[in-house]
């Protein structure tokens, strides 16, 4: 793997592989000491150009424990607020010879755009526009193993702004390799155009689909992304509509996790109670996103035993 830029490119053999080394980085991330030097001597810089509280540090944090020495760049400090390029931008820290890049942009497709200007340095996707988000997935997935020896056949119930999510496309990929079912429930303007394509089950009513769900997995309504505010027509609708609350998970099945990537707004898309409760899984998705991350760079970095 020289790159990640999305899910899209991982075989099913890859995807256990590098959730077998995150499996194993959750011991570590538990330890007092939590610090190895499997990546002493490399250096990451992690340039984010959106907002970001959980995948920034956590990346940060999986670098550190690597012994990797870690670089931050935002959108606020970089020099793209004097007017350069974002590849002029990407070029100049490349010139710096990190081994990893990590890029989280609004622009979809970004990644791929500057890996062909950067033949020395390994991009990580922390996020690209609506595009693909492969390091929340594979965190998802982790997670879900925590659960069930294997995702095949289970029933994954994603709601609310997938036209926009690029967390949804990548599941909606994900499942398609590793045999998993996904329902989808979003009103008609926060689908995207064919998504059926995808194999998935739509709904546009969310109590229709909570019976026999295994997880729920709730979404953000991504404002930054919308162009307009006619999506749906308040925010109590909208949480009458699509909110996950305490009577609609009782009618999921027993056992039945809840999810979400985060930020989580409280009231919107989520009721405190549930994001709070016994089959919510939002806390454990984030110290596993660390583990992930550690797997994930490791892997970037030629693998526990080899020097890139
Ligand atoms: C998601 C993202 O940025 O795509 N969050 C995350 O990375 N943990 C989802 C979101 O912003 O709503």
């Amino acid at each position: 793997m020289k790159h990640l830029f999305g899910i899209a490119d991982l075989t099913r053999q890859q995807i256990t592989t590098l959730l077998d080394l995150g499996e194993s980085f959750i011991e570590l991330s538990r330890r007092s000491l939590r610090k190895t030097p499997t990546l002493r001597g490399k250096t990451i810089i992690n340039l984010f150009f959106e907002n970001s509280t959980r995948t920034r540090t956590s990346f940060e944090i999986a670098g550190k424990r690597l012994s990797a020495d870690v670089i931050n760049i935002s959108a606020a400090t970089s020099a793209t607020q004097k007017g350069e390029t974002l590849l002029d931008t990407a070029q100049t820290l490349a010139a710096m010879r990190p081994h990893v890049l990590v890029i989280r942009h609004s622009v979809a497709g970004c990644c791929h755009f500057l890996a062909d200007y950067l033949p020395h340095t390994a991009i990580v996707n922390a996020g690209d526009g609506a595009h693909e988000h492969p390091t929340q997935l594979l965190t998802d997935l982790l997670t879900l193993r925590q659960q069930w020896p294997s995702v095949e056949g289970k029933i994954l119930t994603m709601v609310g702004d997938i036209a926009h999510s690029r967390v949804a496309r990548s599941h909606l990929i994900a499942a398609a390799t590793l045999g998993y079912h996904i329902r989808l429930v979003a009103p008609k303007t926060l689908l995207p155009q064919q998504v059926e394509r995808y194999g998935c089950e739509i709904f546009h009513d969310f109590d229709a689909a909570i019976p026999g769900s295994d997880a729920i997995y709730m979404l953000r309504i991504q404002s930054e992304r919308l162009t307009d505010n006619c999506a749906f027509p308040s925010v109590r609708e909208y949480h009458e509509a699509y909110g996950l609350n305490r009577a609609r998970l009782a009618r999921a099945n027993p056992g039945c996790v809840v999810m979400h990537p985060g930020p989580i707004n409280r009231g919107v898309e989520i009721a405190t109670d549930v994001a709070d409760g016994a089959q919510s899984r939002i806390l454990d998705q984030v110290e596993h996103g660390v583990a992930i991350r550690m797997a994930v760079l490791t892997t970037m970095c030629g693998g526990q035993n080899y020097d890139r």
